[in-house]
């Protein structure tokens, strides 16, 4: 009876220790994160639902116009609109790492990758003058 108690009382002194995990190794953010909140959330919002300003930001979240890579990649090279365009300003890498963000989060499960040798040949040229980021 003795062994037994003493025995239990182990086994639940134990147990905290085995209850807790190792702690987990944080994932490496993605390469595009820190550029969408850089640059894209000001007027993408950091939930990229996009909103009402100073003009209609749409939301990048669960946005099937997404579907075809070559869409953003032509309006984050070449701007659209309010958009601004970010050929110039930002590298091929980065304009794919963004776009590959986007497409793999809030919503979007877009699983073919967007590559700088894509965004160099789908991407637009700056439009002349005006105003890029
Ligand atoms: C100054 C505000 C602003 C910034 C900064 C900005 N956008 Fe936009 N974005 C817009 C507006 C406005 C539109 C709508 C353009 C239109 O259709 O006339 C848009 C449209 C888009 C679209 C097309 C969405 C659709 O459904 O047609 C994509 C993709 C996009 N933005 C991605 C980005 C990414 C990625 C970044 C960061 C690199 C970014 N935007 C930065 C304002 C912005």
């Amino acid at each position: 009876m003795m062994m037994r108690v003493i025995l239990l009382a182990a086994a639940l002194l134990a147990t905290p220790a085995f209850a807790q995990k190792p702690a987990a190794k944080p994932a490496a953010p993605h390469p595009g994160a820190e550029v969408y909140q850089n640059l894209c959330q000001a007027c993408h919002m950091a939930n990229a639902l996009g909103g009402v300003g100073a003009g209609r930001i749409p939301a990048l979240a669960k946005n099937d116009a997404l579907v075809d890579a070559a869409y953003p990649i032509a309006v984050v090279t070449g701007g659209k609109g309010a958009m601004p365009w970010f050929r110039g300003s930002l590298t091929d890498q980065q304009i794919a790492d963004v776009i590959n963000y986007v497409r793999s989060n809030y919503g979007n499960r877009y699983r073919d990758k967007v590559t700088p040798a894509m965004v160099a040949e789908l991407g637009l040229p700056a439009p002349k003058g005006g105003r890029g980021e």
